[in-house]
């Protein structure tokens, strides 16, 4: 130790027994707002200056966490951090997801309370002030915005939409007991220890990642809903298309069966399943133009084909390869179908030589195979980067 440090020690000793007290500095955060984007760039110099105004007198600090956006919206956001330091950017490459982009971005932040919106303006920010009010003065976990509750509105919404989204609610009843009036709102705020409860079970599937919350955290959560009006989308367009309807199965799946089975595995085996069909499919067509050995061969890499799209969009759609990554991705895939059903067939013939039944034999030889096919292209085909 040098003399300097062994002098400030003695010194620190000598006149106080308490540990040394850490007061806030000005600077420091009390509330980080995460926002989550993909191609937002145009909305994002508009919904900082609506931050700094609504929060007018709050310690707050703005975390984009941005998934590689092709349209450059990291670099919007350093280019405005250059002269803001309240403004910060997390930006995350060969990865997508609503989700685990606003769990990385609290994990990022140290502020004690943490908000979510979305980029494009379609939640109001004005209301930020009397959320951070409202969780302290009652001690609460969670502030929601809902769209729900008297005075609150999804603005103009087609009717389907609003039915599909009654429909969503109900069904997240199977996974959370709190009597939540809009478990799909993306806007809210948690308290650090709120979010510290349930961060080691969050699913981070899809888009609901205040459901996620509600159905990790280990003590329910004493929460309020705020009425808001959902408003219209300034700049670019949604993200959510007809598939998010998949993520929420998929989050609802792993909340309810993921602690015995993974989800990915349950829809990487439904859709070799479909791929049974395909093949058939393409081997009865085929015959009527070609010689057996070939129509059984073509069957086959049909059948590889649509599987690897399949679970290309749909049980990696996290990952999901694209351009050129999906041709090697395809070409590994082929490669470990090709090795499982070597494995497939060798279980099957050893089974049977054992004197079971041939069905038994069969569904072994099945069973060794599909799950070569997930374990090894989870490693190499969609691994992550
Ligand atoms: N980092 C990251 N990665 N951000 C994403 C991704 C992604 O893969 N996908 C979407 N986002 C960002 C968008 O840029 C936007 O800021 C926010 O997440 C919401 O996405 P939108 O595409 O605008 O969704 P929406 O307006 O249709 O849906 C909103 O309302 C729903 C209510 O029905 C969201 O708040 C949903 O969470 C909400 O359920
Ligand atoms: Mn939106």
């Amino acid at each position: 130790m040098s003399r300097l440090l062994q002098d400030a020690a003695s010194n620190a000793a000598e006149t106080e027994s308490a540990p040394p007290e850490i007061t806030r500095s000005a600077t420091s955060a009390e509330l980080t707002i995460v926002v989550p984007t993909f191609n937002e760039r145009d909305n994002v110099e508009l919904l900082i200056a609506r931050l700094d105004t609504a929060l007018h007198g709050i310690e707050w600090e703005v975390l984009y966490v941005d998934d590689d956006s092709p349209d450059g919206t990291a670099a919007k956001v350093r280019e405005l951090a250059q002269t803001d330091p309240r403004i910060r950017c997390l930006q995350r490459i060969g990865r997508r997801g609503l989700s685990t982009a606003v769990i990385e971005g609290m994990l990022a932040s140290s502020a004690p309370y943490l908000a979510v919106i979305d980029a494009d303006l379609q939640h109001d920010e004005s209301l930020l002030p009397q959320m951070l009010a409202t969780i302290k003065a009652e001690h609460l976990d969670v502030v929601i915005g809902s769209r729900h509750v008297a005075g609150g509105g999804v603005g103009d919404w087609d009717r389907s939409r609003v039915k599909i989204s009654g429909f969503a609610a109900r069904l997240a009843q199977l996974i959370v007991a709190a009597d939540l009036t809009d478990p799909m709102s993306g806007f809210f705020m948690l308290s650090r220890p709120a979010f510290e409860r349930a961060v080691r079970r969050l699913s981070g599937q899809g888009f609901k990642i205040l459901l996620d919350l509600f159905a990790s955290t280990t003590i329910p959560y004493q929460f309020k809903e705020i009425p808001y009006v959902f408003g219209r989308r300034q700049h670019g367009e949604s993200k959510l298309d007809s598939l998010v309807v998949w993520e929420y199965l998929m989050l609802l799946l792993d909340k309810l069966v993921g602690r015995y089975v993974p989800v990915r595995f349950v829809f990487f085996a439904a859709i070799g399943s479909s791929g049974v069909v395909v093949h058939f499919l393409t081997l009865y067509f085929a015959l009527k133009a070609v010689e057996f050995p070939v129509a059984q061969a073509l069957a086959t890499v049909v059948a590889m084909t649509t599987n690897f799209a399949l679970n290309n969009m749909l049980t990696y759609r996290d990952r999901r390869l694209v351009g050129r990554r999906f041709v090697t991705g395809l070409v590994s895939f082929y490669a470990v179908c090709s090795l499982g059903a070597v494995a497939n067939v060798g279980i099957a013939s050893a089974a049977f030589a054992h004197h079971y039944t041939w069905w038994l034999s069969g569904l072994a030889g099945a069973a060794v195979g599909v799950v070569w096919n997930y374990a090894v292209s989870s490693v190499f085909t969609w691994h992550r980067k």
